[in-house]
């Protein structure tokens, strides 16, 4: 039976021996490997069936940038733009609000699966959330 509630939630990574290794405990390939299984072809979906326009074809460069040329997957990213640092996300929600609420509901929420990592908490202020991938003001906000 699976625990819902349990972290982390899903053994998310099988490797060529079957064993299950969660998010933190992945080496750098298995990392790799992981994104381009489980990360890339949700996101593309998501991001194809919101602007399939522009989001036709992507690939790992969407999130991380020239990360993929220098080797560097860090995440939050300069790549991205930076957000207010806000908690409610006030001025996000005013100036993108499609975005946002795209970001919110859906690929916010899809990644912590993915990953089996909780979701951003506005009571402990940590969690997977939109300073896991884009910076604040000044720098990495919220633990990240
Ligand atoms: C939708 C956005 C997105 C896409 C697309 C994406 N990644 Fe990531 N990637 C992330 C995020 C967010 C993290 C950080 C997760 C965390 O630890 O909080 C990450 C982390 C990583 C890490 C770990 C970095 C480290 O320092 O431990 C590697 C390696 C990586 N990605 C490789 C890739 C590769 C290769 C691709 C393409 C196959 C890819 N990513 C596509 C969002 C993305
Ligand atoms: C998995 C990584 C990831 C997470 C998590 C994420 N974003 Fe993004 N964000 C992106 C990418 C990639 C883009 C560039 C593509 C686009 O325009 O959507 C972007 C673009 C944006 C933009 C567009 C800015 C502009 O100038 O056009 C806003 C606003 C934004 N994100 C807000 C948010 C908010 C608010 C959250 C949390 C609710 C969030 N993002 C979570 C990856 C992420």
């Amino acid at each position: 039976m699976t625990c819902w509630s349990c972290y982390p939630r899903t053994a998310v990574y099988v490797g060529t021996e079957g064993k299950r290794l969660a998010w933190a405990e992945m080496n750098l390939a298995q990392r790799k490997m992981h994104m381009r299984r489980e990360i890339l072809p949700r996101a593309a979906k998501l991001f194809r069936q919101w602007r399939p326009e522009r989001f036709s074809t992507i690939d790992c460069r969407l999130c991380h940038g020239k990360g993929q040329q220098t080797d560097n997957f860090g995440m939050p990213t300069a790549h991205l733009p930076r957000l207010s640092g806000k908690l409610l996300l006030g001025p996000e929600f005013e100036k993108h609000p499609e975005t946002t609420r795209l970001k919110l509901e859906r690929l916010v929420p899809m990644m912590s699966e993915a990953l089996g990592l909780r979701s951003f908490s506005i009571i402990t202020r940590t969690g997977f959330g939109c300073y896991s991938c884009h910076l604040g003001p000044d720098g990495p906000k919220f633990g990240n």
